[in-house]
């Protein structure tokens, strides 16, 4: 068989390069910084390539699909997201798309619990507080933030992060757990959540996780309207994609008071400008999209795409697969 070819649009972690190179003649882009879109283009033109290991950072659209030629067989993204890839034009040209899910789930999850406790009890403020001098004499209503016992929680969509946030938050003593999807998932049943309408989710809970994927349905369901509607005293947390929120919305929501804070690691645009609005709130927690940093989760990122890309040329099906 001919030596298969693979390009790779960023430096990925070892795990993922040693498992390629067995199989493929890897090209990449030498870089920790996103490849420019033009650049993506040239190089594919330059070459036949096989696979096209990319990143949620790589747009993949009509443009790079003809650069990279018919015998293209997949385009792998070493993240769970897919938002970023065209896939009617793949399924269209019988090129298969596949993502990584499953290995970042503990660690989106887990960072999705720190940045709501964060939010929910100030703690940036605190550290910033310590920090400048502005930690004074004990005082009654200084830094009070909200407590998790006895609130109601809403996870909006529940597959497998937002069923592994409600596993972590549910020892925390909420007085319901609340989920909204596409439909009931029987899994549902062992964090005791209750499916609700998405109307009733905004209405009912005091925190909102919202640890869905980015589609036409989601996109910006937290709009204005929506935030009138939610508890004055609400929380809403977001791990999923920034997109799901109208951010200049959610601005006028946090300084009328629609809403008590927010909680975000993905934001629309990323990243988002130091002095946008948002990042200038006391009440609003930013993180830079940070939610698989761990070295366990990239690693195994990092090989999942890279057994995508193998399955692929040998006539097998990618086990992170996505239907197109
Ligand atoms: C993903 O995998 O899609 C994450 O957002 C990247 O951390």
């Amino acid at each position: 068989m001919a030596e298969c070819k693979v390009y790779v649009t960023r430096r990925i972690p070892t795990p993922g390069t040693k498992l390629l190179s067995q199989h493929f003649k890897i090209d990449s882009y030498d870089s920790d910084e996103a490849i420019p879109h033009e650049v993506l283009v040239e190089a594919l033109k330059a070459k036949q390539y096989d696979a096209l290991y990319c990143m949620l950072t790589d747009i993949i659209n009509t443009e790079v699909l003809d650069a990279a030629g018919p015998q293209l067989k997949i385009v792998a993204t070493m993240s769970v997201g897919y938002e970023h890839i065209d896939l009617h034009e793949c399924s269209q040209r019988n090129i298969l798309v596949a993502n990584t899910p499953g290995v970042s789930t503990d660690s989106v999850a887990e960072l999705t619990v720190a940045l709501l406790l964060m939010t929910a009890r100030r703690l940036p403020e605190g550290v910033e507080a310590v920090k400048t001098g502005k930690w004074g004499d004990w005082k009654p209503h200084w830094l009070c933030g909200t407590e998790l016992t006895g609130s109601t929680l809403g996870i909006y969509g529940l597959g497998r992060i937002g069923f592994n946030v409600g596993r972590r938050l549910k020892p925390f003593g909420f007085s319901k757990i609340f989920y909204t999807d596409v439909h009931e998932v029987s899994y549902a049943k062992d964090i005791d959540a209750e499916f609700i309408d998405f109307d009733g989710l905004i209405e009912k809970c005091d925190f909102i996780c919202v640890c869905c994927n980015l589609t036409p349905q989601t996109q910006h369901m937290f709009n204005g309207e929506t935030f009138k509607r939610m508890k004055n005293n609400a929380i809403l947390i977001n791990t999923g994609r920034g997109g799901v929120i109208k951010h200049d919305d959610l601005v006028e929501a946090l300084k009328n008071g629609d809403i008590t804070a927010a909680g975000l690691d993905v934001t629309e645009p990323e990243p988002l400008p130091k002095d946008h609005p948002l990042v200038l709130m006391n009440n609003c927690v930013i993180l830079p999209h940070m939610g698989s940093n761990t070295w366990d989760s990239r690693n195994a990122m990092a090989e999942i795409a890279a057994r995508n890309c193998i399955a692929a040329i040998s006539g097998q099906t990618p086990e992170g697969q996505v239907l197109t």
